[in-house]
């Protein structure tokens, strides 16, 4: 097999059990389900998904040079489609990772958890490149469609697989857990997020704790030891047979135990004893959240018997993605402000951590701290609640000035005292006037919001309207 072939199209077949029609091709680069992002060579497996039906793109997937297709018995007519014809797409993908699973070597992570999914995977996918070949899902390629594709490209020479597993109702994270088959599995923590399709916290934590569903006896769970669902989460693991737990926290019997860290604008330095080994390291990203990530990313390093120093070293290098934080220097009359994009996710637990994050963020001379602030959704019925819980959250951050958009953040809004309000609307829309009029030399604004409230265009808007600056003598002075 030539050594960029992902599998022999026989595999597919066995794996499968579907009915060649066509051309056989020998070999598959890779397996795609998105025509946009179809390399030469794929294979495309046409899924029928909320909105679109995949097989409707069966014809652009060979334009782009498809190795093969997957569809249902049936459907594609043409004699030159070199196909798979097979019962279910989704399932026949499903079947293609669990034999992914099968022949591979590697050792593999779930990372699952309320919040820092994706931002724990980075790491880990950072953190182990050094040590082997590491095989990470895209983005947060989480669900019963994300996961499936992500084993089934699962390389058989690699070293190490991250998979992020992530769920909004019960009973969606066990199927998945039993096709990845984890060595390990990382739970960032427990919060109400997703909490409109839960009665519970309490069943929020038993849906991750479904992670533990496909682990033998000999795998390991990472636990948060400071989340008030710890000793839950413990009890689930041990009720699925995983004894081996490694906690991580600032909880003082925490097997990776966070020593001293000082909080930077654009990093943090660590020091930690991690499973009895003392490190001391760079982060590169700010943020007391992503500190806490990182002890769980150097407790699945070790647990999988990767190299905790290189990784270590490697987090120097860990970059705040788009949405989740990514910070920009933008140039405005007399110098620079800076934006921290925050536009991708919001839930009570972000929403802390990144005003807190925000309040740790040097302003220059004169700069003013401006938090910009959209609805955290599917909160269902506790959704005001949470939002005015948050007011005093912020009030007490050293935010100068708030502007806030959407039903819920009114209550937010209300709560806060007059001298920081700047202005509220009913949607983002509305906001954009005084988005470019509150910013000046010096200051810092953080944008967020759950991405249904369209904080993303006010970013846009600001990166437009505003060129980045440059190495400008303007730009000194921010921290
Ligand atoms: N441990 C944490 N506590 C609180 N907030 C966090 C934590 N880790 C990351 N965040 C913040 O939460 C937001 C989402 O982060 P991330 O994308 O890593 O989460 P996720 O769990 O993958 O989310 P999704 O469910 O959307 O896939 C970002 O703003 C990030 O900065
Ligand atoms: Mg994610």
């Amino acid at each position: 097999m030539p050594a960029d072939a992902l599998w022999t199209t026989d595999e597919l077949i066995v794996a499968t059990d579907g009915t060649m029609i066509g051309e056989r091709p020998a070999f598959i680069g890779g397996v795609s389900i998105d025509t946009r992002t179809l390399s030469k060579g794929d294979v495309y497996v046409a899924i029928k998904g909320e909105h679109m039906d995949g097989h409707t793109f069966v014809y652009n997937a060979m334009e782009k040079g498809a190795a093969l297709v997957i569809v249902r018995r049936g459907v594609v007519g043409s004699e030159r489609t070199p196909r798979l014809e097979v019962d279910d797409p989704l399932r026949a993908m499903e079947a293609i990772g669990i034999a992914a699973r099968k022949r591979s070597r590697a050792k593999v992570i779930a990372v699952t958890g309320s919040v820092g999914k994706t931002s724990t995977k980075e790491a880990l996918r950072l953190g182990l490149a050094r040590d082997g070949r590491v095989h990470a899902s895209v983005a947060s390629y989480n669900n019963h469609w994300g996961v499936p594709l992500t084993l089934a490209r699962f390389p058989a020479q690699a070293d190490f697989g991250v998979f992020e597993v992530g769920m909004n109702h019960p009973g969606e994270i066990e199927p998945l857990s039993r096709m990845i088959r984890p060595d390990v599995a990382v739970i960032t923590n427990v919060e109400p997020v997703h909490i409109g399709h839960f009665n519970s916290v309490e069943e929020i934590a038993d849906a991750k704790a479904e992670v533990f569903a496909g682990m033998s006896s000999d795998g390991g769970a990472i636990l948060n030891r400071d989340n008030a669902f710890f000793e839950h989460l413990c009890g689930k693991a041990k009720d699925a047979g995983v004894d081996r737990i490694i906690s991580f926290g600032e909880h003082q019997d925490a097997d990776t135990k966070l020593g001293s860290f000082v909080l930077h604008s654009s990093c943090s330095c660590v020091s930690a004893s991690v499973c009895g080994q003392d490190v001391t390291y760079k982060l590169g990203a700010p943020g007391r959240h992503l500190v806490i990530n990182s002890l769980a990313v150097l407790s699945a390093v070790v647990a999988v018997g990767g190299d905790l120093a290189l990784a270590a070293l490697a987090l120097g290098d860990v970059k705040a993605p788009k949405g989740r934080g990514e910070r920009s220097d933008l140039a405005v009359d007399g110098g620079y402000f800076v934006l921290i994009d925050e536009s991708y996710n919001a839930n009570p637990a972000s929403m802390r951590a990144a005003i807190s994050t925000l309040q740790n963020t040097k302003t220059g001379p004169g700069g003013r701290r401006i938090a910009v602030l959209g609805d955290m959704l599917e909160l269902g019925p506790s959704g005001p609640e949470l939002h005015a819980e948050l007011g005093a959250c912020v009030a007490d951050s050293d935010v100068d000035v708030v502007l806030a958009c959407g039903e819920n953040m009114q209550r937010l809004w209300d709560a806060l005292p007059r001298a920081i309000q700047g202005r509220y609307a009913t949607d983002s829309d509305g906001l954009a006037d005084a988005v470019v009029d509150a910013v000046r030399p010096g200051d810092v604004i953080m944008i967020k919001g759950s991405l249904g409230s369209k904080m993303g265009p006010l970013v846009n808007l600001l990166k437009n309207q505003f060129e980045t600056a440059g190495d400008a003598p303007a730009k000194s002075g921010t921290g």
